[in-house]
C-alpha cells in the first residue's frame, strides 16, 4: 500500500513501511507541514496490523534532513516558536511511543531537527557519508526537537555539551563510538538496499517481543530501577506465556526457524 503526501511517501509492504522524505529542494528540512505529515504516516503504519518495523530514508544524495524550516522559524516569534518546539516533540514522541521498530537510515547530513528524528527512533544506521551536527547554537538557537534531552540521555551530560554547545559537526565512525548507530553500513550507493534488507531481518522478529522491549528500555531512562524491573516481570509474563514465546522457544527446541505471527 502506497500513500503519497505533500513531503513525505508512505509504502508498506508486508511486515515493513518505508518512509520516504520527499523535500529535495529544501534538504529535506522539518517544516510544520513535514512534522505533521511524519506524524499522520506513523499512525498509518502502526495501524496495520501486520506492520512491525519503519524505515525511515531519503533519496536526496547529500542529505537525510538538514534540520528543522529556518525560513520558516525566521518569521516566527515567541509563541509561536514555543508552538513549533511542541508540534515537534509531538511527532518525536510518535516516533519514540509506536509500538513499531523505527529504524532512521542516515544517509548524508543528519543536522539539527533532522539529528532528533534520528535520536527518536529506535535504531539508527549511517552511510560512510552520515555527518552529525547540532548546528543550532550558530543560528543564535538551541536544539527544540528533544535534543537537548534525548541525546543527554543517550551519550551523557559533558559529552552532549561538548557537541550542542559548540555545534561541531562529527561523522558516521564517531557517532558510532558514541554509541547511537546501531550499524555503519560500508558500501554508499547499496546503503538503501543494505539498510532495507536489514529491515526485512528484523521485521521477521516477534513484534510483541519487540514492541516490549522498545516500551522497558525506553523506560529504564527514567523509572527507578524497582519499577522498571516490576514492569519487565509483568511484560516477561504476558509475552513469555503468549504464542509467540511458544513458537520461539519450541522452534529452537525443534531445530528450526521460528515463524512468527505477532501474537
Ligand atoms: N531549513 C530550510 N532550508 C534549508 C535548510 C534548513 N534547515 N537546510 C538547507 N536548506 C535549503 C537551503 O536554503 C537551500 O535552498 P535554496 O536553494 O532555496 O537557497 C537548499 O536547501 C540547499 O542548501 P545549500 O545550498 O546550503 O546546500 P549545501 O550543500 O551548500 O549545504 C548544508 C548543505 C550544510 C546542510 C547547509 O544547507 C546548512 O548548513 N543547512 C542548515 C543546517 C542547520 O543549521 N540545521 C539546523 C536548523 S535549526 C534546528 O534544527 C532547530 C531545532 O532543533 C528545532
Amino acid at each position: 500500500m502506497s500513500t503519497e503526501f505533500e513531503t513525505i511517501k508512505l509504502d508498506i509492504d508486508g511486515h515493513l513501511a518505508v518512509l520516504t522524505l520527499d523535500r529535495e529542494e529544501a534538504m529535506n528540512a522539518l517544516s510544520s507541514l513535514v512534522l505533521d505529515e511524519i506524524g499522520a504516516a506513523v499512525r498509518i503504519a502502526e495501524s496495520d496490523s501486520n506492520c512491525r518495523v519503519l524505515l525511515i530514508v531519503s533519496h536526496h544524495p547529500k542529505a537525510f534532513i538538514a534540520g528543522a524550516d529556518i525560513k520558516e522559524m525566521v518569521a516566527l516569534d515567541r509563541l509561536e516558536m514555543t508552538a513549533y518546539s511542541n508540534r515537534g516533540h509531538t511527532t518525536m514522541s510518535a516516533l519514540e511511543s509506536t509500538r513499531l521498530v523505527t529504524v532512521a537510515a542516515v544517509n548524508g547530513f543528519c543536522l539539527g531537527g533532522g539529528f532528533e528524528i534520528a535520536l527518536s527512533c529506535d535504531l539508527i544506521a549511517a552511510a560512510p557519508r552520515a555527518s552529525f551536527a547540532f548546528p543550532e547554537v550558530g543560528l543564535g538557537l538551541l536544539p527544540g526537537f528533544g535534543g537537548t534531552q534525548r541525546f543527554t540521555r543517550s551519550v551523557g551530560m559533558h559529552r552532549a555539551l561538548s557537541f550542542i554547545l559548540t555545534a561541531e559537526r562529527f561523522d558516521a565512525e564517531t557517532a558510532k563510538d558514541l554509541g547511537i548507530v546501531w550499524k555503519l553500513f560500508d558500501d554508499q550507493d547499496r546503503f538503501q538496499s543494505d539498510v532495507q534488507a536489514e529491515a526485512i531481518r528484523l521485521a521477521a522478529q516477534s513484534p510483541s517481543a519487540m514492541a516490549a522491549i522498545k516500551e522497558l528500555v525506553r523506560q529504564a531512562t527514567w523509572l527507578p530501577m524497582a519499577d522498571g524491573c516490576q514492569s519487565e516481570a509483568r511484560q516477561f509474563g504476558e509475552i513469555g506465556g503468549g504464542p509467540d514465546a511458544k513458537e520461539g522457544m519450541g522452534a529452537f527446541l525443534e531445530k528450526r526457524a521460528p515463524s512468527f505471527k505477532g501474537q
